[in-house]
Order: structure tokens, then C-alpha cells, then sequence
């Protein structure tokens, strides 16, 4: 029996889930995943715009939110099971999957484990390679600053490289939104968070074998995971559409989500009789 609202728990993998859960019961299935160090409130404006013609499920990552840590070490591959496992829980063959940024990385990682559990991909402001040395170094350095100086400074620091510059001055109430959503997640979320995305491995060689619809969304000022790595995502998914932001930095769908929201409803629309032939 499915229980939609807000803020569901549900034991998943060994811990409990918080997720959201609106819309139809028989509407196509779109399950988003967010950014770090966010949390499923950060797909507010999607779930209540596509609310009504599809059923809409945004979930906290594991120490994200209000999903409980657990007790094993993170990695993709660990978030990616814990999608897997709400999906089984929640008796969801098939979705469509949208993630932002570690969002992304995730949904490359279960569609290349688990091909036949997607219908389409929205991947936003994400990248399909493993961090670079220097990216390591600096993840180092993030955890060491956070257990000197704590998750505040760490927050204030983030916010710089998260939105675009001009958003600072229109979007105030949104970037204290994501503040404290930053400054809610335990130092421990944190720093194990930031352990996992630094060994991630990389899912480029295999974007060619992707056969499903793929849309690409990017914030034209996204400076973490800029326009150049779309592209090079967009030149090796087959038939991928790719559309950049306007007014936009790393949280695009925050940023812009007029423009976010029209593109995702768009891809979707035109995408259902593509995926409907593919349900089991
Ligand atoms: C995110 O938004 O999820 C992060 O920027 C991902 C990352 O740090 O690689």
C-alpha cells in the first residue's frame, strides 16, 4: 500500500529513509536525488510544479535530512543500493531518475548497474569523472577545516562556489534556505560524505552505453561542474539533449527553476512514448 506525503520513513538498507512521496498512484515515476551536502527539500519547486501529472518522490541520502547515517562506510555505490532498496521497498520497477551534482553521480552509477530499472535520465549540473588530484587535496583539506572550525564556516565558504554570482543579490531567502541546510548536516555526514566523493570512480566510458532518454541541464554560471562538462556528457550519451540555465550557478534548479521546471516537463512529456514501451 503506497503512503504518500511528507517526511516518510521507511527502513531501507539498514537505516531509515525520509522521503517525499506526491501525485497520482498510476502516474509515471520520477524520483529525484540531490546535491552535497543538501537534502530532498532542495527539490521543493519540482515536486510541487510536476506534481499533478506525475508521481513525484524526493528522498534525504543517507545523514542527509532526516535519513538516518547508518553504520557502514558511505560510498556511491552504497547511495546508489539505498535507491535501489527504496525503489524495492516502495515496489517501483521502473523511474525516472533526476539527480543534481552527487545526485548525478548516483544515477550514473545505478543506470550503469542497473540498466533496466530507468526509464529516462535528467542529470543536472553533475560529471561522470572521478576527482582529480587536486580535487582530492581539496576535499582533504574540506574535512580538516570542518573538524577545526566547524560546519558553519563551512557552509559560508560553500555558498561562494554554489551559486552564480548574480544570485546573491535576487535570491537571498533561497541561499539562507540552502544555508541551513548545509549547516543541519552533521560534521560526521559531512566529512564521510566528502571521503566517498573523493574515491568516486568514474562513469564516462560508460555513457555510450546508455539507451534511454537523457536530458542534460546546466547552470550557464556553474563554476563546480561547468557547461564544458555537460557537453562532453551530451557528445557521448547518444541522442542526449543538453540545455544550459540562464541566470544559473550549481543549484540550477533552485537558481532558475521557471526555466529548470519548463525543460524537465518538456523532455518529459515528449520522452513518454519512448519509455512507455520499455515497462516491464
Ligand atoms: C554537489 O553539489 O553534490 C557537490 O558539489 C558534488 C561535489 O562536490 O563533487
Amino acid at each position: 500500500m503506497r503512503n504518500p506525503g511528507k517526511n516518510i520513513k521507511i527502513a531501507v538498507n539498514n537505516h531509515m529513509v525520509s522521503y517525499n512521496d506526491e501525485g497520482p498512484d498510476d502516474a509515471p515515476v520520477i524520483i529525484f536525488i540531490h546535491g552535497f551536502p543538501l537534502n530532498k527539500s532542495m527539490w521543493n519547486e519540482q515536486l510541487e510544479a510536476l506534481e499533478n501529472s506525475f508521481r513525484v518522490i524526493a528522498y534525504d541520502i543517507r545523514g542527509h535530512g532526516y535519513s538516518e547515517e547508518g553504520n557502514e562506510e558511505f560510498s556511491i555505490e552504497l547511495f546508489t543500493n539505498d535507491l535501489i532498496c527504496l525503489m524495492d521497498e516502495l515496489k517501483i520497477v521502473k523511474t525516472i531518475l533526476c539527480g543534481l551534482s552527487m545526485g548525478g553521480y548516483i544515477a550514473l552509477n545505478a543506470i550503469e548497474k542497473y540498466p533496466r530499472r530507468f526509464n529516462a535520465l535528467i542529470l543536472c549540473d553533475t560529471s561522470c569523472a572521478a576527482d582529480a588530484p587536486e580535487a582530492k587535496a581539496k576535499r582533504k583539506k574540506a574535512i580538516e577545516n570542518i573538524e577545526k572550525n566547524g560546519v558553519e564556516k563551512y557552509a559560508d565558504e560553500s555558498l561562494i562556489n554554489l551559486f552564480a554570482p548574480e544570485s546573491f543579490a535576487t535570491m537571498k531567502e533561497e541561499i539562507a534556505d540552502v544555508r541551513e541546510m548545509i549547516i543541519k548536516t552533521s560534521r560526521q555526514t559531512l566529512c564521510s560524505t566528502l571521503r566517498a566523493l573523493s574515491v568516486r570512480l568514474e562513469t564516462c566510458d560508460k555513457l555510450p552505453d546508455i539507451n534511454v532518454p537523457v536530458l542534460i541541464l546546466v547552470g550557464r554560471k556553474d563554476k563546480i561542474t561547468p557547461p564544458t562538462v555537460a557537453l562532453m556528457m551530451h557528445e557521448k550519451i547518444k541522442d542526449s539533449l543538453l540545455h544550459i540555465i540562464r541566470h544559473a550557478g550549481h543549484l540550477s534548479n533552485i537558481e532558475n527553476s521557471y526555466e529548470f521546471n519548463e525543460q524537465l516537463r518538456t523532455f518529459i512529456e515528449a520522452s513518454k512514448s519512448k519509455f512507455n514501451s520499455r515497462q516491464f
